[in-house]
C-alpha cells in the first residue's frame, strides 16, 4: 500500500477555518481510503513562530480533535504528534550532512522572511532549517507520496533530493517521496476578495466559531460594489457569497439567474449562505464538542499513534544508522 504523509502546522487558536478545510483537510480524509496515510501536527515546527508554551500545547490539541472531528480515521490512518517522534530530530542530524548551506538559502520560507525582516543576521536557525525538519518529517517514514499546497512543493523536492544525496553516499536505504499537488483543490479565496483566506489577515471564514461570529464575517463579503438596491442586476461573479456556495457544491443555478435579474438582495444570499454553512459543518461542530469532553480518549488516541509511528520511524532509524557507521 502506498504511504501518504502529511504534517499540520498549529500555528493558530482560532482554529481551522473554510479554506483550510477544503485545501486541506477535505482530501486529506478522502485519501484515507487510497493508501497508508501519516498525518501528524507539526507542533516542532510550531516551535519556530509560537513561543508561548501553553499556545502551542492548546494550538497543537486543538488541531488534533478538529482534524479527528472531520473525519481523521485513527484506526487507518497513524495520526500523532511529531514531538512524540524521537527519530525525527535524531535522522534530522544526519540528513544535516547530506544538504549545502546554499541549497538552503533557496528555500521560500527562509527567502521571504530575509526580504521582510532585512537581515541574515535575525533569522533564527529553527525557520533556516526547517526544511530540514521538514525533510526528516517525510524520510523518517518510508514515505512515498506527500499531498501539499503549491507553497510547500519546494520543501518536497529538496527532501527528495536529499534522500537521492543519502543514497549515491550509502546505497539504496531512503525512499524517495513525491510531492501531489491536486490542481483541483480549490485556492479560496478571503471575504474581501483578491487574497487567498488566512486567519491572521481576519479574511476566514472559522468553521467551529459562533454563529454570531460566523454571521459577522458572511455579512462582510465582499459584494458586487457596482451594484447599489438589491433591484439593479448583478453579476454573480463579484460576489464571493456564490463562490463559497459553489465549493460548498450548493446548486446556485437559480440565485445566480435571480442575482442577475436584480430579484434577490446580497443580504438573502448570505443568508442562505450562513444556514447551508452551518448545516454543512453541523456534524464535524457536534463531534468536536463530544471529543472535548473526553479527553481521555484524546490521550489514547495520541498514545496509540504514537506508538504505531515510532515502530515505523525506529525501523528506518535503525536501517540508516546501520548505513552510515553509527
Ligand atoms: N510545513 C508544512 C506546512 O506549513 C507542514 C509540514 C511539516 C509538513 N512537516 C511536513 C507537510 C511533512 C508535509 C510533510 O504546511
Amino acid at each position: 500500500m502506498k504511504r501518504i504523509l502529511s504534517g499540520i502546522t498549529p500555528s493558530s487558536t482560532k482554529g481551522l477555518h473554510l479554506g483550510n478545510y477544503l485545501g486541506m483537510i477535505k482530501p486529506a480524509i478522502k485519501l484515507q481510503n487510497d493508501g497508508q496515510c501519516f498525518y501528524f501536527v507539526a507542533n516542532m515546527h510550531g516551535l519556530n513562530s509560537v513561543y508561548n508554551p501553553e499556545q502551542l500545547r492548546k494550538n497543537a490539541e486543538n488541531i488534533f480533535i478538529e482534524y479527528l472531528a472531520f473525519g481523521v480515521d485513527p484506526e487507518k490512518t497513524i495520526f500523532f504528534f511529531e514531538s512524540d517522534i524521537p527519530a525525527i530530530p535524531f535522522l534530522q542530524t544526519i540528513l544535516n550532512n547530506a544538504v549545502t548551506v546554499s541549497e538552503l538559502k533557496r528555500m521560500h520560507a527562509y527567502k521571504d522572511k530575509l526580504t521582510e525582516e532585512q537581515k541574515e543576521d535575525s533569522i533564527g536557525m529553527g525557520l533556516f532549517s526547517y526544511p530540514m525538519l521538514m525533510a526528516a518529517d517525510i524520510l523518517a517514514f518510508d514515505t512515498e507520496v506527500v499531498p501539499v499546497g503549491e507553497d510547500q512543493q519546494q520543501h518536497v523536492e529538496i527532501a527528495r533530493e536529499i534522500a537521492r544525496t543519502f543514497n549515491n553516499r550509502y546505497g539504496d536505504i531512503l525512499t524517495l517521496p513525491v510531492a501531489q499537488i491536486d490542481k483541483n483543490v480549490a485556492r479560496v479565496p478571503g471575504i474581501f476578495g483578491k487574497r487567498k483566506m488566512s486567519k491572521s489577515l481576519g479574511n476566514d471564514l472559522p468553521i467551529f466559531a459562533t454563529e454570531d461570529e460566523i454571521k459577522k464575517q458572511i455579512m462582510s463579503i465582499k459584494t458586487d460594489p457596482a451594484r447599489i438596491h438589491p433591484t439593479d442586476p448583478g453579476d454573480p461573479c463579484k460576489n464571493i457569497t456564490f463562490t463559497y456556495l459553489d465549493l460548498l457544491n450548493y446548486d446556485t443555478t437559480n440565485l445566480k439567474e435571480k442575482y442577475t435579474k436584480g430579484t434577490i438582495s446580497d443580504v438573502e444570499i448570505k443568508k442562505i449562505l450562513l444556514s447551508f454553512f452551518l448545516e454543512y459543518f453541523k456534524d464535524a461542530k457536534l463531534k468536536k464538542d463530544e471529543l472535548l469532553k473526553n479527553k481521555e480518549y484524546i490521550t489514547k488516541i495520541r498514545f496509540e499513534g504514537a506508538l504505531k509511528a515510532n515502530e515505523v520511524s525506529n525501523k528506518v532509524l535503525t536501517r540508516v544508522k546501520n548505513a552510515i557507521g553509527v
